[in-house]
């Protein structure tokens, strides 16, 4: 077999036969920074099984119910937990009470027996878990480099030894942002457990485990070139194009 075959069999292992997943939780009015990634989410929980899954900052669960249908959809035994305030911040936008109400709903309606909302501080939720407990994480709260490392240093503990975390916003360049220095860090003390999508604002994929290299793990090669980024950066583009022209109604034709 030759390298692009491998390759091409790699991803289609990883992703599975159908690769366009659209989020039925996301309409024009509450789109995500997050939309690129979507994909990603969808088919990356599937692929590690986790026991227990956390999200530190959810606002209109743009990402955390992409998780969720996962889970569902693949009958996984998962536990997630989505913590926020759901307040808002001065990176997010301070908001009211509806976008909480309308999580809530959503989760009652689709998820609620694996699903749970913590309406509270990432620091006050940090209490609830047990070290080593949590196998998949999902940090994007507050961007400041402050804030994502201490989120990073305080849920590492939390984190089963074959974990993952992931970072949102490592390509955002902007007064006050800092989790690209915090993860070029990270990716400078360990190279072979940092993997990172460039678009929708960057995602970095951190494994815990040092035993082999994320690579192996995932199954795709690294590289800002790799058949696997580009592939889902096309789905990036295919869903923000969609969720702009084709009504809902008819995304169940590409579903
Ligand atoms: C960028 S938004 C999350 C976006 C979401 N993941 C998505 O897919 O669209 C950040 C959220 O983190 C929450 N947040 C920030 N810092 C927090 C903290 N220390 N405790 C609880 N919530 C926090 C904010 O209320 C806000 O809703």
């Amino acid at each position: 077999m030759n390298k692009t075959t491998t390759r091409t069999s790699n991803y289609n292992k990883f992703l599975g036969r159908k690769t366009l997943y659209l989020p039925k939780h996301i309409d024009r009015k509450r789109k995500s920074a997050w939309s690129g990634h979507i994909p990603f989410s969808h088919s990356f929980i599937k692929k590690i099984n986790p026991n227990k899954f956390v999200e530190l900052g959810t606002h209109h669960g743009g990402s955390y119910f992409s998780f969720c249908d996962s889970v569902l959809k693949n009958s996984l035994q998962t536990t997630c937990y989505a913590v926020d305030t759901w307040e808002g911040e001065e990176h997010a936008g301070f908001y009211e009470e509806d976008v909480y109400q309308f999580v809530d709903n959503y989760n009652k309606l689709n998820f609620s027996h694996f699903s749970n909302l913590l309406q509270m501080t990432f620091e006050g939720a940090v209490k609830k878990f047990d070290d080593q407990s949590v196998d998949l994480i999902h940090i994007d709260g507050f961007h400041s480099y402050e804030a994502v490392h201490s989120d990073y240093e305080t849920w590492k503990q939390k984190m089963s030894p074959n974990g993952f975390m992931l970072f949102h916003d490592t390509s955002v360049e902007q007064p006050g942002f800092g989790v690209k220095r915090f993860w070029n860090e990270l990716m400078n003390k360990y190279p072979n457990q940092c993997f990172e999508f460039y678009h929708s604002h960057g995602l970095g994929v951190f494994s815990l485990d040092s035993g082999s290299p994320i690579s192996e793990k995932l199954g795709f090669t690294m590289g800002r070139e790799s058949e696997y980024r580009q592939r889902y950066e096309k789905q990036a583009v295919i869903l923000g194009r969609t969720m702009k022209w084709l009504p809902k109604p008819l995304w169940h034709l590409i579903y």
